[in-house]
């Protein structure tokens, strides 16, 4: 073990008894480099934080830019801060007209909690409804949305009430009534094992709130900046929500997470009280510079429409793979689920998967998915090393399972 390793298991806060722990020294594109002198494809991209890859020139030219001119000044919505402007301003041209008024916060889990307060207050009700197999972020509002009982239980009481459905199940709307404040969901769920609704299920839900008055809170923390193959996964649904929430690929590697929707829905956290919702480092300069800088490259390179294209390419590989453990894989852009027949199988071959030198993990609330969520410019030669690896990652599972 390193020096570093010791310093990381005794004193860092361990969130698993697990930890993948490699040693990073240095990450470039898709690659992560590590200290025993080993590099690994990231196929997972710091959990679909990393759209554009790893050290991006034009990211980091902003960040030194910035860097050079101030860091922290004031807490958020005191100073004009020409990075937060611009990078707001650019954001509310690219979303829904109806989605222009943005509230940048440190994270996406952060986000979520400004647009519970903003719907609560903006409708002056209390219950909020989410979706089985949800993840929005663990504070203690986040995580009362949370689709897993068993992640909720240790810490209740949460915030309530909160009515749980199941997603895509039209029928299950009509529990939607008008003493609930906001709907909160995924327009396409990713730690639940990839699960993408139908259009028929989106639209159903957009008219169940309009007709109760309850907001549509879509979180696109994961499906934001393209990575579903459009720069916003609403897109695909062509419902609008009222409130949209961001975070990961927002800050182009920094922290950065914002929810956007409406002046008087926003604006209502501003008065009675005012600074009823602050926060000291939400939209930090240096997240806003890098977070336009990639915003700026996931456009201007077309991106969204690679991802669309890589991501199909991933796909029919892994179904070419023709592993008989494999029940499905689904997937939209560059995410992308691998569902096995069983959650031991699939342990051991993303265990496997990452000995051979690719980064893949499984879903919080799903134990048979893989997922995979590269940087959307992963190169095709880098799938291909991919593919390789899983191949004989799937060999070497089936050897174990047969022990
Ligand atoms: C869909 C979704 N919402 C919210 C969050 C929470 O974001 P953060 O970890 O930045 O608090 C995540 C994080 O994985 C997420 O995937």
């Amino acid at each position: 073990m390193t020096e570093l390793s010791d310093l990381f298991r005794r004193y860092l806060a361990q969130t698993s008894d697990s930890p993948i722990g490699l040693e990073i020294v240095r990450a470039e594109g898709s690659w992560l480099y590590t200290a025993d002198g080993r590099r690994y494809l990231d196929l997972i991209a710091g959990i679909g934080v990393s759209a554009l890859g790893h050290g991006h020139p034009a990211v980091l030219e902003a960040i030194e830019r910035q860097m050079r001119r101030h860091l922290h000044v004031m807490v958020y919505g005191e100073y004009v801060i020409e990075s937060q402007a611009r990078l707001a301003a650019r954001l509310a041209h690219l979303l829904p007209p109806s989605l222009s008024r943005i509230y940048f916060t440190n994270s996406g889990a952060e986000a979520i909690e400004g647009s519970i307060k903003a719907a609560r207050k903006f409708t002056g009700r209390r219950a909020l409804a989410a979706f089985d197999g949800a993840y929005h972020g663990d504070t203690a509002g986040a995580l009362s949305l949370a689709g897993n009982p068993a992640f909720r239980a240790p810490f209740a009481p949460l915030l309530g009430p909160v009515l749980h459905l199941p997603y895509g199940d039209i029928g299950a709307l009509a529990a939607i009534d008008s003493s609930v404040a906001a709907v909160v969901i995924e327009p396409i769920q990713a730690e639940a094992g990839v699960r993408i609704p139908s259009t028929a299920f989106m639209s159903a839900l957009r008219d169940r709130c309009d007709q109760t008055g309850t907001l549509l809170i879509f979180d696109e923390v994961l499906t934001g900046l393209g990575r579903t193959g459009v720069l916003f996964a609403l897109e695909h649904f062509g419902a609008v929500p009222d409130i949209i929430v961001m975070a990961k690929a927002l800050g182009g590697g920094l922290p950065l997470g914002a929810f956007a929707g409406r002046d008087e829905i926003i604006g209502t956290l501003s008065h009675d009280p005012p600074l009823g919702h602050i926060t000291t480092f939400g939209g930090h300069p240096l997240s806003c510079a890098a977070g336009l800088a990639a915003l700026e490259t996931i456009v201007n390179e077309g991106l969204p429409a690679r991802a669309a294209k890589i991501g199909e390419y991933l796909r029919s590989r892994l179904l070419a793979l023709k592993a008989p453990e494999i029940a499905a894989v689904r997937g939209i852009g560059l995410l992308v689920g691998v569902d096995f027949r069983s959650a031991d199988f699939a342990h051991r071959f993303v265990a496997e998967t990452i000995r051979r030198g690719v980064i893949i993990n499984w879903t919080l609330n799903a134990d048979t998915v893989v997922r995979l969520a590269p940087p959307l410019a992963v190169a095709e030669k880098d799938i291909d090393f991919a593919i390789a690896a899983m191949r004989d990652a799937l060999e070497e599972a089936r050897i174990q399972s047969r022990a």
